[in-house]
């Protein structure tokens, strides 16, 4: 296969980097969503360096050590390595650090979580090695594992000893969603936005989608047709992640479906409401699923008025579109589905929009609005999409996002509804501002002369 490029991780690079040369020992964990990028992240940041690389797996933990001690042995460049009989991983640690001496190595174990379901007492091993010698060498040590497994055997979770001799840690996240442009030059900004509403930002997904192609047919071919890799992706993800995929499995379908509220998705589920509550609360910690509360609830009322919703783009699409049509797909019908899917998926994709508005980096590129808090608004009936507040300015910006072509009258009725709106938010002597994000606007530059903010996906284009 040739070698693909390579996109982004800017800051998880610096961060390595940094680390790499700080000239102390590090035990570095680096951890996110399978699939995201950190098994690529590593090796890049690793091929110009002096380094070991194992991939943990599971076969029983003497296999994986002794592979691991023959990767050490082949890094040193001694045969012998590998015939030395070593009582455990502690000694291995120590004695590798030992014959490094005096260099900068880096030593990575991938899927670590592995090691710890087949043999938990290596967690107090490595950490007796650490304390013992590793912290003293020049060593950069680097676990590295997928979240859910990490934080189920709480190996690297807080509460594990050797969480707490960790130098540094980073959760790889999905790549911005401006970084979706090296994967697809020719496409229109409507079409990557539609892209990542289907996959996210996430590389291994990215690259299964043609750029040659056009944005439905990538769809009918490379999600809604059975044996693709992204027809079955979701659902492989959750059984590998997860010790009960079928909870989780209904709760997000619950969720997919528009179940908003715990109550609902209890009753959707019929699961166990402290049940519900766990696995939300991993899904959650997952990057999976978010708890939304109107962005000036006090402390006391973000408690009860949390509204959930599914974060991962693919995951959404995925139980919305092809879950609930699994019988017409398995029969190949994916591009009838997608045809009569049409008008829903524009319902859809306002939500995605709206949510990749809301994110910090994109926010702020477009509108250098600096806010302490952004968020969505609603109370009674009224909804507003977004809404930044700069508490310490004391002034507000509050958006409205339609994925929608609007004419310049229906244009400037959404702005002078969301002023009505805005009203009743309070907040009276503050300085208030309104911005309308719509997929397309006509008379957008008339708008803008009358003071008005308004983009649309030309505005993106334009970045
Ligand atoms: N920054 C990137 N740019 C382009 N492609 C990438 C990038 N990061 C990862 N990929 C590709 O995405 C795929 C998945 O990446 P990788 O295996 O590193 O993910 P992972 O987080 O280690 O996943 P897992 O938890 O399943 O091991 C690979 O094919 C990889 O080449
Ligand atoms: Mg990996």
């Amino acid at each position: 296969m040739s070698r693909q490029k390579f996109v982004d991780r800017e800051r998880e690079l610096a961060f390595l980097e940094e680390r790499y040369s700080s000239g102390d020992a590090e035990l570095l964990i680096i951890y996110g969503r399978r699939r995201i990028g950190k098994t690529e992240l590593l090796l890049r940041f690793a091929r110009d360096k002096e380094h070991v690389y194992f991939l943990a797996s599971e076969k029983p933990y003497r296999d994986n050590l002794r592979e691991l001690q023959r990767m050490m042995g082949k890094s040193l460049g001694d045969k012998l390595f590998s015939r030395i009989e070593f009582g455990d991983i502690d000694e291995l640690l120590i004695e590798f650090s030992k014959r490094v001496n005096g260099r900068r190595v880096v030593l990575i174990i991938d899927e670590f979580p592995y090691l710890i379901e087949r043999y938990k007492p290596v967690l107090s091993l490595i950490q007796r090695a650490w304390d013992m010698e590793l912290s003293k060498s020049d060593l950069m040590l680097i676990l590295c594992g997928s979240s859910v497994s990490s934080m189920e055997t709480e190996a690297l979770g807080y509460k594990s000893p050797l969480y707490g001799r960790r130098t540094g840690q980073w959760r790889v996240d999905e790549l911005p969603f401006w970084s979706l442009r090296e994967f697809f030059p020719d496409y229109s900004a409507e079409d990557l936005v539609k892209v990542y509403g289907v996959l996210g930002g996430i590389p291994a997904y990215l690259i299964r989608f043609d750029p040659e192609k056009s944005f439905d047919e990538n769809v009918i071919e490379r999600v809604l047709s059975k044996g693709a890799f992204l027809y079955e992706e979701a659902e492989i993800l959750l059984k590998e992640e997860v010790r009960e995929p079928a909870n989780y499995f209904a709760i997000l379908q619950a969720v997919a479906g528009g179940r908003s509220r715990f109550g609902e998705i209890v009753n959707a589920t019929g699961l166990d409401k402290s049940l519900v509550s766990k696995y939300l609360n991993v899904l959650e910690k997952l990057g999976m699923v978010e708890r939304e509360v109107p962005v000036t609830a006090s402390r006391k009322e973000a408690l009860k008025r949390g509204r959930y919703s599914i974060t991962d783009n693919y995951l959404a699409f995925w139980f919305r579109y092809v879950f609930p049509n699994r019988s017409y797909l398995e029969a190949g019908m994916g591009r009838e589905v997608w045809e009569r899917s049409r008008g829903d998926f524009n319902e859809y994709m306002g939500a995605v929009f709206e949510r990749l508005l809301r994110k910090p980096e994109v926010f702020t590129r477009l509108t250098g609005f600096g806010f302490t808090k952004i968020g969505r608004w609603w109370h009674k009936g009224e909804e507003i999409d977004l809404v930044a507040l700069n508490e310490n300015e004391r002034k507000v910006l509050f958006v409205e996002v339609k994925w929608k072509e609007l004419r310049e009258r229906e244009a400037m009725g959404i702005l002078k509804d969301l002023k009505r709106k805005a009203e009743l938010i309070g907040l009276d002597d503050w300085g208030k501002h309104y911005w309308l994000v719509a997929k397309k606007v006509e008379g957008k530059e008339t708008l803008r002369k009358e003071g008005w903010l308004v983009w649309d996906l030309g505005d993106f284009e334009a970045l």
